[in-house]
C-alpha cells in the first residue's frame, strides 16, 4: 500500500512540475494498465446472482407496492378512536362511530365498524371517511375497483353510496350506489371512475347513507388497476421499477416480518391464503400493523409476474425479541407448519396444501429450489438454532431431497447447502470488503477464518453463499451517489466470486417517503402516493444485473488508483463481454485497455452513471438527477484507451465477432 502510495505522489509531483513550464496534461493521473484474457473463462457466474429481498417494512406493502388504497381497511382503533377513519355529518345529518367487537363478517374478523345514525336524508349524509394511504392517488378516466362487507339494522336504511371525494374541492370525482344493505353480513362490489381530472393524491373515500339507521362494516377495499391486472395486485410503477432490476429471485417473507416481536407474531402463512376476509392481519416489528393482503400466494404471483424463483423462508422458532422454541418435540409443530408451506407452493392437486392452493386460484405447483431455515438466527444466544436447523433440515431433506436449505448462521453438525450472510456498511467498508470473498492468495493474504459473523476469504469447499442482505448505507430516505459507489465496488466482487455466491440481494427495497414511513435508512426505491423514484444505488443495481456474463474472465489491472475497481465477465451464447468499471474517486482515472483472446466488434456500448459529489442523490422530486446515460465507443477492439471520470460507475458491453 505504502508503495502504491509513493508511487502515486512521485506521478502528482511529475505532473506538477510538468505544468509549470508547458500544457497540462488533461488526465493527472498515469494510466493504468488492464488486460483482459477473453479466451480464459476462470469461473462460472450464478444465474441467479441477483435478485429481490422485500418485507413489510417502511411501509413496502401496505402503503407500498400492495396496491390497496383503503388504510385500515378492517377497522382497528386505539386510544385515538378508529385509525384513518373519520366520522361524516353533512348538514343536519347526526351520526355516531364505534368498533363493535360483538359482529363481524367472519371468524378471522370477528368485529365491525358500528355506524348509529340518528338523522340524515339525501342532501344530508351521514357516515365515514378514509383518508387512503396519505391520500388517494386519483388519475383521469381510470376504475378503481372496490368492495366491502356491511349489514344494516333494518331495511329501511335504503341504498348507501361510495364516493372518492377531493380534500380540496369537498366535491365528489367518482361515485357509486349500492342500492340496499341487508340484514345479514355480505360482501358488496363497485366501481368507482373517474372522468376528466389533474391527477392528484389529495382525495378520501367516503361511504354515507341518506336514512336513519344502524350501519355495521368491515373489509373495506379499493384498488386501481394493478400490474398485470391482478386481482389484489401490485401497484404498476413499482412493479416495473423492479422489473427493470433483472431479478432472478425473490426472497420473502423476511427479515424480521418472517420472524415477528414474538413466537405468535411470527408470519403465520396459513393466515395469509384464501379470502381476504378469511386472513386475520397481525403486528408487523417495524411497529405497524399488517392487512396480510400480501399474502404466500400473492408473493408467488409476484414471482411469477416478475419471472423469479421463490427463495421461501420458513420461520425456525426464533423471535426477535429473544424467544425460542426448544429443538425437540416443541419445535416440531413448526417444522410440520413449514412442511406444510412447501407442499402449498409445490404440491400437486392430490395432496392437502395443493389442493388448498388449487382452491385459493392456482392450479399449477410453483418451482421451488431454495428454502431458508428461520432469519439472522446468530442473534438466538441461547445457541439453539444449531438444533432447531438439524431438526428442520433433516425433516425437509426427507420429503424434499432435492431442495437447496439455507441456513441464517454457521451450522457445525451439518454442512448447510447454502449460508445467508448479511452485510450493513458504509462506503469505505465496501470498498475495503470488494475482495472480501477472493479466494485466499488471489487478492489479498489474509487467510480464512471465522470472523463471529461472516467467512472472511470464502472456502470454496464451504456452503455456497446467499448474501441475503446488504447494503451500503449512506443517505436516507434513499442511498446517494457515495453509497451507489460502495454497492458497485462491493459488486464487482460478488460477481467475481460468484461460483460460491449463488444469489445476493439489497436490502431493504422500498420506502414510503412521507413523514413517518421510514423505519429504516437507507432504502433502493422510494415513493409516495403518486410517483417513484430510484436511487442512484438503485440505477448501479440495473446496470449490474443488466450487463452481466456466465462466466468471470482473466484478467489483471496494474497502476490503478485505490479506488478502481472492476469485474469482467463473458456469455458465449450471446457472444458479448462485459466490462464494469468503478471509479470511487473524485479524479478521473485513464486505462489502457488490452483486450487479447476474442475477435470484438469495433464499438461497444457504454453505460455510464456519474454525480458531481457523493452526496448528490435522486428523490421524489427530482426523481432523475442521476441516471444512466448510454453513448457508443468506438475503436476498441484489441488495445485502446479509455478514461473512466471519478465519481462514476460504469458499463461497456462488447460485442464478439
Ligand atoms: O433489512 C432490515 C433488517 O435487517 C431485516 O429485517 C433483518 O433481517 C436485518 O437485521
Amino acid at each position: 500500500m505504502f508503495e502504491k502510495t509513493f508511487a502515486r505522489l512521485a506521478i502528482m509531483a511529475s505532473c506538477v512540475v510538468a505544468c509549470l513550464g508547458f500544457t497540462c496534461p488533461i488526465e493527472a493521473q498515469q494510466p493504468a494498465t488492464l488486460t483482459i484474457h477473453a479466451d480464459q473463462p476462470v469461473s462460472s457466474v450464478s444465474p441467479t446472482l441477483y435478485g429481490l429481498m422485500t418485507e413489510e417494512i417502511n411501509y413496502s406493502y401496505d402503503g407500498g407496492l400492495y396496491a390497496e388504497m383503503v388504510r385500515n381497511r378492517t377497522f382497528r382503533s386505539d386510544w385515538s378512536g378508529v385509525l384513518y377513519w373519520y366520522l361524516l355529518e353533512n348538514g343536519s345529518a347526526a351520526a355516531k362511530m364505534e368498533v363493535d367487537k360483538t359482529t363481524g363478517p367472519s371468524e378471522a374478523l370477528p368485529s365491525s365498524l358500528r355506524l348509529d345514525v340518528e338523522h340524515a336524508d339525501t342532501q344530508n349524509q351521514a357516515g365515514v371517511l378514509n383518508v387512503g394511504w396519505w391520500g388517494f392517488a386519483l388519475r383521469p378516466e381510470t376504475t378503481y375497483k372496490g368492495s366491502f362487507y356491511a349489514k344494516a339494522g333494518s331495511s329501511e336504511l335504503g341504498s348507501l353510496n361510495v364516493s372518492l371525494v377531493s380534500d380540496d374541492t369537498g366535491k365528489a370525482v367518482a361515485t357509486a350506489t349500492i342500492s340496499a344493505i341487508g340484514t345479514d353480513w355480505k360482501q358488496y362490489e363497485f366501481a368507482l371512475k373517474t372522468g376528466a381530472l389533474q391527477p392528484s393524491s389529495n382525495n378520501h373515500l367516503v361511504l354515507s347513507v341518506g336514512h336513519a339507521g344502524t350501519l355495521w362494516l368491515n373489509l373495506v377495499s379499493l384498488f386501481p388497476p394493478t400490474y398485470h391486472d391482478r386481482v389484489n395486485g401490485n401497484r404498476i410503477d413499482l412493479m416495473e421499477k423492479l422489473a427493470a432490476m433483472h431479478p432472478n429471485f425473490l426472497r420473502f417473507p423476511g427479515g424480521n416480518y418472517l420472524e415477528g416481536d414474538h413466537v405468535a407474531d411470527r408470519f403465520q402463512w396459513k393466515k395469509t391464503i384464501g379470502p381476504l376476509v378469511d386472513r386475520p392481519t397481525h403486528p408487523s416489528p417495524w411497529m405497524y400493523h399488517s392487512s396480510d393482503g400480501m399474502g404466500l400466494l400473492e408473493f408467488l404471483g409476484w414471482c411469477e409476474d416478475l419471472k423469479m424463483n421463490p427463495v421461501l423462508a420458513v420461520y425456525a422458532g426464533y423471535s426477535l425479541q429473544g424467544e425460542h422454541v426448544n429443538p425437540g418435540a416443541d419445535l416440531e409443530p413448526y417444522v410440520q407448519d413449514a412442511l406444510d408451506e412447501i407442499e402449498y407452493v409445490t404440491g400437486g392437486p392430490d395432496t392437502k396444501w395443493g389442493a388448498e392452493r388449487v382452491k385459493d386460484g392456482h392450479p399449477a405447483p410453483f418451482k421451488l429450489t431454495y428454502v431458508e431455515i428461520g432469519n439472522e438466527d446468530w442473534f438466538d444466544k441461547s445457541g439453539s438454532y444449531e438444533e432447531r436447523y438439524a431438526q428442520f433440515y433433516k425433516a425437509i431433506k426427507a420429503k424434499y431431497p432435492d431442495l437447496q436449505l439455507i441456513a441464517t448462521a454457521p451450522i457445525k453438525s451439518i454442512k448447510p447447502d447454502v449460508l445467508d450472510e448479511h452485510y450493513y456498511v458504509r462506503a469505505k467498508q465496501n470498498f475495503q470488503d470488494a475482495t472480501h470473498y477472493d479466494t485466499p492468495g488471489s487478492n489479498s493474504a489474509s487467510p480464512q477464518h471465522w470472523d463471529g459473523g461472516h467467512y472472511d476469504k470464502a472456502d470454496r469447499n464451504g456452503p455456497k453463499i446467499f448474501v441475503g442482505e446488504w447494503a451500503t448505507r449512506e443517505g436516507f430516505p434513499t442511498p446517494n451517489f457515495g453509497a451507489a459507489l460502495g454497492d458497485a465496488a462491493w459488486m464487482t466482487g460478488l460477481e467475481r466470486n460468484s461460483d460460491i455466491i449463488v444469489m445476493a440481494s439489497y436490502a431493504p427495497l422500498l420506502v414510503r417517503v412521507d413523514a413517518g414511513g421510514m423505519q429504516w435508512e437507507t432504502d433502493l426505491i422510494g415513493y409516495d402516493t403518486m410517483k417513484s423514484y430510484g436511487s442512484p444505488a438503485y440505477y448501479a443495481q440495473v446496470l449490474f444485473a443488466s450487463y452481466l456474463g456466465d462466466h468471470t474472465l482473466g484478467s489483471k489491472l496494474e497502476g490503478a488508483g485505490p479506488k478502481l475497481f472492476y469485474s469482467i465477465t463473458g456469455s458465449a451464447e450471446k457472444k458479448k463481454l462485459y466490462l464494469k468499471l468503478v471509479n470511487a474517486s473524485t479524479d478521473p482515472q485513464p486505462i489502457d485497455i488490452d483486450l487479447q483472446g476474442a475477435k470484438l466488434a469495433a464499438s461497444a456500448k457504454l453505460v455510464s452513471l456519474h454525480a458531481n459529489d457523493t452526496q448528490e442523490t435522486n428523490s421524489i422530486d427530482s426523481p432523475q438527477r442521476i441516471v444512466p446515460v448510454e453513448t457508443a465507443l468506438h475503436n476498441v477492439s484489441g488495445h485502446f484507451h479509455h478514461t473512466i471520470p471519478g465519481l462514476s460507475i460504469q458499463a461497456i458491453e462488447f460485442d464478439e465477432q
